[in-house]
């Protein structure tokens, strides 16, 4: 038996190009793993109703540690159309299963680390006054909490009659009470301070293993007293347990326009889920985008690790594959960190470092061409040589 046990979850589109491509990388440093394969996305929910059966959650439950690749998701009507025609009218509702399986394993901490490599062209730089050019070191680690906040779900239109009751208690509900139903919309936003604590312990604990001087913490308690506050409060008593690092403070909407500015002075931000998701996209995009960007969902028992990006249905077709991999192996070398096979994780961080400085081998994204079956002819790696070259630099 091997050592450690995968669920492999590909999904839809290019979930199923880019999951092999990790596995292929695995293999190649010895990891020692049976990898499990599990159902989940659009497939399963046209023809069982269900987009994350509940055997893929028996397999998690089971092997605590999972691959995923990506889902497609589409508006409530359109699921219904494509919807197999016995199951049609059965009153069934499309959830996405990722969000689903992070509420189901209390997946309530996401990280995502925004790390350059060196020689990215799509790595950020500045203007300098003296009309030159700086490219920071970025290396920013975002962790967002994962299962609260604004993503909880917790929503109306047009609020039933106990909701607006008690909205109607809270003085500052008179400049609404005027308001028909129909023509109001409520999203609950719950921070609790069990959950603000384990993300911000977590933040503070990569921060220690990492040897950052500081932790910041993103929200906008001026403003958003109660829950904002909840997570800086929280944040401050947390960082007591830390004597070598320092909590820094800020707003989320300063904080995007400093991450434009400085963003090198950003190691480790912790932010509530809205916020998080914003922030990770944000530092990502710094660092070459969605190709680069990977995942960590992380609970008490169980971990599951995914590209930030989609299933991109209009590249999922084409032969050979275009997209980068590197996003989906970047989430794979996380998974590596998380059992504590480091070793393993830095010589496949090493081997992406060395092709993507050596530049000989772009994927169509690096390139800043536009994506398409053209991408080759153009020049562009294809998913495929992009690994391979990986492959080839691994020590
Ligand atoms: P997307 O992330 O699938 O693709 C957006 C664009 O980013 C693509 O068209 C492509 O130009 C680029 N891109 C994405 N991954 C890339 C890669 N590995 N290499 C190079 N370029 C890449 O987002 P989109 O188009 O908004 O959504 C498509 C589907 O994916 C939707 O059904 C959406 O609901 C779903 N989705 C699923 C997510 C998940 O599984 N966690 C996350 C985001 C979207
Ligand atoms: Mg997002």
């Amino acid at each position: 038996m091997a050592k450690h046990s995968v669920v492999t979850m590909p999904g839809d589109g290019i979930g199923n190009q880019v999951l092999p491509e990790a596995l292929r990388v695995l293999r190649a440093v010895g990891f020692d793993a049976d990898y499990i394969h599990a159902d989940i996305g659009w497939e399963c929910w046209r023809n069982e109703g269900n987009a994350l059966p509940q055997r893929t959650i028996d397999l998690l439950a089971r092997h605590k540690l999972g691959l995923f690749g990506a889902i497609t998701s589409k508006p409530n009507k359109e699921a219904q159309a494509e919807l197999k025609p016995g199951l049609q009218d059965k009153g069934l509702v499309y959830y996405s299963p990722i969000v689903t399986m992070r509420q189901k394993f209390n997946l309530d901490i996401c990280m995502r680390p925004c790390i350059g490599f060196t020689g990215n062209p799509l790595n950020y730089i500045r203007k300098r006054v003296d009309d030159d050019y700086d490219e920071p070191q970025i290396d920013t680690t975002v962790f967002r909490q994962n299962t609260e906040g604004m993503y909880a779900g917790i929503e109306w239109t047009n609020p039933p009659e106990n909701v607006r009751a008690a909205l109607n208690s809270h003085p500052k509900f008179k400049a609404f009470a005027h308001v028909p139903g129909p023509d109001i919309a409520v999203s609950v936003r719950i921070i609790t301070r069990p959950a603000a604590r384990r993300i911000v312990s977590a933040a503070f604990d990569y921060a220690k293993k990492r040897g950052f001087k500081g932790v910041t913490i993103c929200e906008k308690p001026n403003v958003v007293r109660e829950t904002s506050g909840m997570m800086e409060e929280t944040a401050k008593e947390v960082a007591k347990n830390y004597p070598g690092i320092t909590l820094w403070s800020t707003n989320i909407d300063a904080q995007l326009m400093w991450l434009n500015k400085n963003p090198e002075d950003y190691n480790v931000i912790v932010a509530s889920n809205l916020f998080g998701d914003i922030l990770s996209d944000a530092f990502a995009g710094l660092v070459g985008g969605l190709g680069f960007a990977a995942s960590g969902n992380i609970g008490d028992e169980v971990a599951v690790f995914e590209p930030t990006h989609g299933s991109a249905p209009k590249y999922a077709e084409l032969n050979p594959p275009i997209v980068n991999p590197i996003a989906m192996i970047l989430s794979a070398v996380m998974m590596l960190e998380h059992v504590g096979e480091n070793e393993k994780a830095k010589r496949i961080r090493d081997a992406i470092s060395a092709v993507v400085k050596e530049g000989k081998v772009r994927t169509y994204d690096m390139m800043r061409i536009a994506g398409g079956a053209k991408s080759i002819s153009q020049g562009a790696a294809s998913t495929i040589q992009m690994t391979d070259a990986i492959l080839a630099r691994l020590n």
